[in-house]
Formats: C-alpha cells, sequence, structure tokens
C-alpha cells in the first residue's frame, strides 16, 4: 500500500498535489512519500516479529537520500553499505555505526580501514583475502572486527540475470563447499571475530521458494561450521524480496516472508539480519514528469516525456516496467509508446502501452520509482542530475536539488596545454 493517489480526479502523494510539486521544482523529480517509508519499514519488522533477536539493515544502495536514510534510521534501521560512501550518508542520517553491516565485493583496503575507524557493527566477507586484509588492519588498530562470510549457495533466484546473485559463478560470496575450510582458517586469525555466515541470492524475487533454498543450505553450514567447534551467532539473510511493479502482479508479502524464515530457521538459536531495499523503498517513490510532445509514429504515438533513462535507467537497464498514469487523468485511454528525449533507442520506458491519454504538457508519473531511482540517475546527454522531494502530510521539502548542467560542467576544466 502506498499514499500516492488520486483525490477529485488528481493524483496526490500525501495530502500534497503532484501538480503543486512540479509548479514548485519542476520535474523530471522523484517524489517520496514519508508515510510510505515508514510503513513499509514497519510491516517488513512486524513480519519478522517472533524470530528472537533481529536485526535490519536498509540497502542504502536502494536510497541513499539522507532524508529517506534518517525516516529509517527512526524506525530503528541500521544500514547495509557496500561503499565509504555509503557509510558516511548512513553515518549522517544518524544510523549508528554499530547497526552497519558493510557488505560489497570490492571493498578496497582504504574502505575497510575507514569502516573500522568509524566502528561498523559488521564486515561481510566476499572472499579469503579480504579476510586477512580486514584482520590486519584490525589487529594493528588494537581491534577484532566482527564478520560473517558471505556464501553462494549456489541457487537460481529466477529473477532477472543481471540483479540475480546467488548462482555458483556470480561475482558474490564464496562456494558453500569452500565455506566451511575458509571459515576455520578466517576464525583463526588475530584480527578477525567470525559471527556466522551471510548470502544474498538476487533482487526483486517473486517468489519466496528460492530463498527457503538458499535459507536450507545456510543452516546445514551453520551446523557443520558449529560440529567443528565454532560458534557462530548471526545469520545475514541478505534481501531480495519483490515488490508489485505492474497492477495485478503476484508478489511474496512480507508477512510470507516471514512465516518461511520462522519455519527454515528454527534451532538455529543466531540473530537473524536482514538487507530489505526495494520493498522499504520502491513503492513510496514516484517518478513525476511532464509530457513534452506526442509525436506521431507508425503503429502508435510516440509520448516524449521530459524524463529519461538517465534519471531512471531500470528500464534501459532490465527491460523494467514501471506503471504510468496521467496525474490528471480524462477517463480516455491510449495506446502508445513512451520515450525520454536522450539520443538512445534504448531510451524508452514502454512500447504499444495502454495508457491515460495525455497530451504535451500534461503531467504523470512513473509509479515505484523509490528504489533504485534517483540513486542510479546520470548526467548522461548534458542533462540535469534529477531532484528529488519528500512529502510528509500537507507539506514538502526539496531533500536533493537539481544539479544542473552548468554546475557539473564547472567542475570541468581544459588544460592550459589546450587552451590556444
Ligand atoms: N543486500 C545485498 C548484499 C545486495 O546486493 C542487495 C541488492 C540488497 C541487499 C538489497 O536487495 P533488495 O531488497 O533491494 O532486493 N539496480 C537493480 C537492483 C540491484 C540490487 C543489488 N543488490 C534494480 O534496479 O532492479
Amino acid at each position: 500500500m502506498d499514499h500516492f493517489e488520486l483525490r477529485n480526479g488528481e493524483l496526490y502523494a500525501e495530502d500534497v498535489p503532484l501538480a503543486r510539486i512540479a509548479a514548485e521544482v519542476g520535474t523530471p523529480v522523484y517524489v517520496y512519500s514519508r508515510a510510505t517509508l515508514e510503513r513499509h519499514a514497519r510491516v517488513f519488522r512486524e513480519a519478522l516479529e517472533g524470530l528472537g533477536r533481529v536485526h535490519l539493515a536498509f540497502a542504502v544502495k536502494a536510497n541513499p537520500n539522507l532524508a529517506v536514510l534518517r525516516v529509517l534510521a527512526r524506525a530503528e534501521y541500521g544500514a547495509d553499505i557496500v561503499s565509504g560512501g555509503e557509510m558516511a550518508r548512513a553515518l549522517a542520517a544518524g544510523m549508528a555505526a554499530d547497526d552497519i553491516v558493510f557488505s560489497g565485493v570490492g571493498k578496497t583496503p582504504a574502505e575497510l580501514a575507514q569502516g573500522l575507524d568509524a566502528g561498523v557493527g559488521q564486515f561481510n566477507l566476499e572472499h579469503e583475502e579480504e579476510g586477512h586484509v580486514l584482520s590486519a588492519l584490525a589487529h594493528a588498530r588494537g581491534q577484532r572486527a566482527s564478520a560473517t562470510l558471505r556464501v553462494n549457495p549456489d541457487v537460481d533466484a529466477g529473477t532477472h540475470e543481471k540483479i540475480s546473485t546467488g548462482k555458483a559463478d556470480n561475482k558474490f560470496g564464496v562456494p558453500i563447499d569452500q565455506a566451511p575450510a575458509m571459515y576455520a582458517r578466517l576464525a583463526a586469525l588475530p584480527g578477525l571475530r567470525m559471527r556466522g555466515v551471510a548470502c544474498h541470492i538476487g533482487s526483486q524475487l517473486s517468489s519466496v521458494a528460492p530463498l527457503e533454498a538458499a535459507y536450507a543450505r545456510i543452516g546445514k553450514l551453520i551446523a557443520d561450521l558449529r560440529a567443528a567447534g565454532h560458534a557462530v551467532d548471526r545469520a545475514d539473510l541478505g534481501g531480495g524480496l519483490g515488490v508489485r511493479y505492474r497492477p495485478g502482479e503476484v508478489v511474496p508479502w512480507p508477512a510470507d516472508l516471514g512465516e518461511m524464515v520462522a519455519r527454515v530457521t528454527s534451532g538455529w538459536n543466531v540473530e537473524l539480519m536482514f538487507e530489505p531495499g526495494r520493498v522499504i523503498a520502491g513503492n513510496a517513490g514516484v517518478l513525476l514528469t511532464r509530457v513534452i510532445w506526442v509525436k506521431p509514429g507508425v503503429t502508435h504515438p510516440y509520448v516524449i516525456v521530459d524524463a529519461a533513462m538517465n534519471d531512471l535507467a531500470r528500464p534501459a537497464l532490465y527491460g523494467a516496467y514501471h506503471h504510468f498514469e496521467a496525474v490528471h487523468p480524462s477517463g480516455e485511454r491510449m495506446t502508445a509508446h513512451i520515450a525520454g528525449p536522450v539520443c538512445e533507442t534504448g531510451d524508452t520506458f514502454a512500447m504499444n502501452r495502454e495508457i491515460d491519454r495525455v497530451g504535451s504538457g500534461d503531467l504523470a508519473i512513473f509509479r515505484t520509482a523509490g528504489a533504485y531511482g534517483a540513486t542510479m540517475a546520470s548526467t548522461y546527454n548534458s542533462r540535469s542530475l534529477v531532484p528529488e522531494v519528500m512529502v510528509d502530510g500537507d507539506r514538502f521539502a526539496v531533500v536533493a536539488d537539481r544539479i544542473g548542467a552548468d554546475t557539473i560542467m564547472n567542475a570541468e576544466r581544459v588544460p592550459e596545454w589546450l587552451a590556444d
């Protein structure tokens, strides 16, 4: 459930008409609903009640905006981060260092050191050498870093290949059959305190079955590690729950995840950790855009909007569906292609789609844009970096400025030896 709804024929974000935001901030612009974020954070937490001690770390990569992170910090979420930059954001938003989980297949030694200096609560190691480097850095500081080993359980997440991470040949984690021996070597290092294991098999999962298969293997691994004499007190079960992009699309609910996890992890006797991203932020944001032209096409007209693949990359990258709706729908429908102004055929949001009838100058939204939206934006074609707004009841604030092409250009220079 979200708070982007029609009221008297006009789309609102909570109690703010989207047209007001377009008038005051311009388009394209991302609009987030605080109430929706809070609701999703609460529903996800409630779904895991009864599992004992649970640690929730929002996957910052899904939406690193400071105001979004602040809402989640207030909802007592920690952060799952993959870079020093994400760490700085989580800390700036008020998340406790101890509640931060440092994931990522390419953490640099400098980033590991940054994490140790900040007091990050857990490092999810992706390979053995990383563990040796982290141990040496921690030992030199007189610390023992809490760590888990991220294993690759070799299950097919059944999702888009570009967001699938748990098959044997993906770059993430270590093969599960090599994990026990590696864990033993890591546990012997002076600068590490090995706490358990982590896994994340992919994103936008349309069923919890692949997660169940992965968790069953994790459970077996935990038992093997304990049998070998290791103390295991944490299991990080990652993120990945899918959300509804298309009307009527069937996706698992957080409660389905909770029920499955309760069944599969019964008797594990560990602190369970989760790294949800999309399920918290996805439907808490829309991309508000204005139709520039409706251009006649050969089969159907092209609705050319002022948002483009540089603002919302998912359709171009993954063929992703984002539902399109007019802000002032007339009730009439049309079949059209929807595209942005960028000079690439891939800058197309939809082909042959039945949508609300729109004309030049009309406002519209792409839904489910709160996760992996603004954060994946670029300035391709020397377009501005898209701004972000957060709505809270009947008020709103610009929570990220539009960064103009001029500002980006001002960060560039022509060397003296090219000046003449
Ligand atoms: N934990 C780890 C280690 C991850 O790699 C990810 C996502 C998450 C948690 C959060 O997963 P979520 O709950 O959001 O599914 N840009 C792509 C998604 C990439 C996801 C990468 N990892 C997209 O737009 O669909």
